[in-house]
């Protein structure tokens, strides 16, 4: 499949600069709240971030940034996303009830991201990162064929079945002449806060050797700690940074860093990215 030129995309998004989708693998592995933890990473080093929440079927984003039950503002035909510590987000929670089911049929999910990409006012952006729904279906497809996208960033537990949608997800973003950035392994390890014991539940190290035999650069590891869970449930994304044990705030950054050094390689034929240095 071909991919968009920029004069053919020119008109979408003028005032962004990349735009990263995260995610498209097994279910419930953690891409929103890497999607989260990007976000706000990056905007923590200084730049000017927007969180698309493309998973039009399960939103989570509002609730995990604090934004729940927020009431889209329209001005003329553009929807005014709000912004949550810093950070523009745009997502179909906030025009839909939250106890309806959401179902889609292919072209109205891709006229929704159509409408989130071409009518939010998302003006000046380093990066809009997008929060992807499970599997390799059209959501995807639809941002590949209206965007030209920086990379996309694969997210994965070490376990088999999750490290089998991964692979699956770095094959199609080939097929789809969509960089990948690289994966993420989540939910790496447990340390036991009261013993430091560490456990291995999903195993660990999967993600790695997947990057390897697959050529796509391993952009590191989140361990599994209560305090990403909290804060993600309470719309605390900031917290992630600031009241996570040091091994995981730590964690985190090298994840962010890793993936704003790959941005900045992928972009550095285009336009140079902004210079990133990560606290
Ligand atoms: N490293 C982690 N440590 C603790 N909890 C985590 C971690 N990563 C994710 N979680 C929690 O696991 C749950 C699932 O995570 P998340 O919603 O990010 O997954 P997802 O892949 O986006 O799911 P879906 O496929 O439904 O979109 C959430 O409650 C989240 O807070
Ligand atoms: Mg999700």
């Amino acid at each position: 499949m071909a991919s968009i030129s920029q004069e053919q995309a020119s008109h979408v998004l003028p005032g962004v600069k990349n735009v990263v989708a995260v995610g498209a693998g097994k279910g419930g592995v953690g891409k929103s709240t890497a999607a989260v933890l990007l976000a706000y990473g990056l905007h923590r080093s200084g730049a000017k971030v927007g969180l698309l929440d493309a998973d039009v079927y399960g939103p989570s984003i509002p609730t995990m940034v604090g934004v729940e039950g927020h009431n889209p503002v329209v001005s003329g035909n553009m929807i005014v996303p709000p912004v949550a510590g810093g950070v523009k987000i745009i997502s179909i929670g906030f025009m839909v009830d939250r106890d309806k089911p959401l179902i889609w049929r292919g072209p109205m999910a891709h006229g929704v991201i159509k409408q989130f990409l071409e009518q939010v006012e998302w003006g000046e952006l380093d990066y809009l990162i997008v929060d992807l729904p499970p599997g390799t279906g059209d959501v995807p497809l639809t941002l590949a064929q209206l965007i030209p996208m920086t990379g996309a960033v694969v997210i994965c537990t070490p376990q088999d079945v999750a490290l089998m949608d991964a692979r699956r997800a770095v094959k199609m973003y080939e097929q789809l002449n969509v960089p990948c950035l690289g994966m993420i392994e989540n939910m790496s390890y447990y340390l036991c806060p009261k013993c430091g014991h560490r456990d291995e539940l999903f195993d660990h190290g999967g993600a790695e050797s997947a990057a390897g035999e697959l050529g796509v650069p391993f952009l590191g590891e989140i361990p599994l700690n209560v305090k990403i869970r909290i804060h993600g449930d309470s719309g605390s994304p900031e917290k992630l940074f600031t009241d996570t044990p040091d091994y995981v705030t730590q964690a985190i950054q090298r994840v962010v860093s890793n993936t704003a050094g790959q941005i900045g390689i992928r972009n550095s034929i285009r336009e140079a990215a902004p210079t990133l240095t990560v606290e």
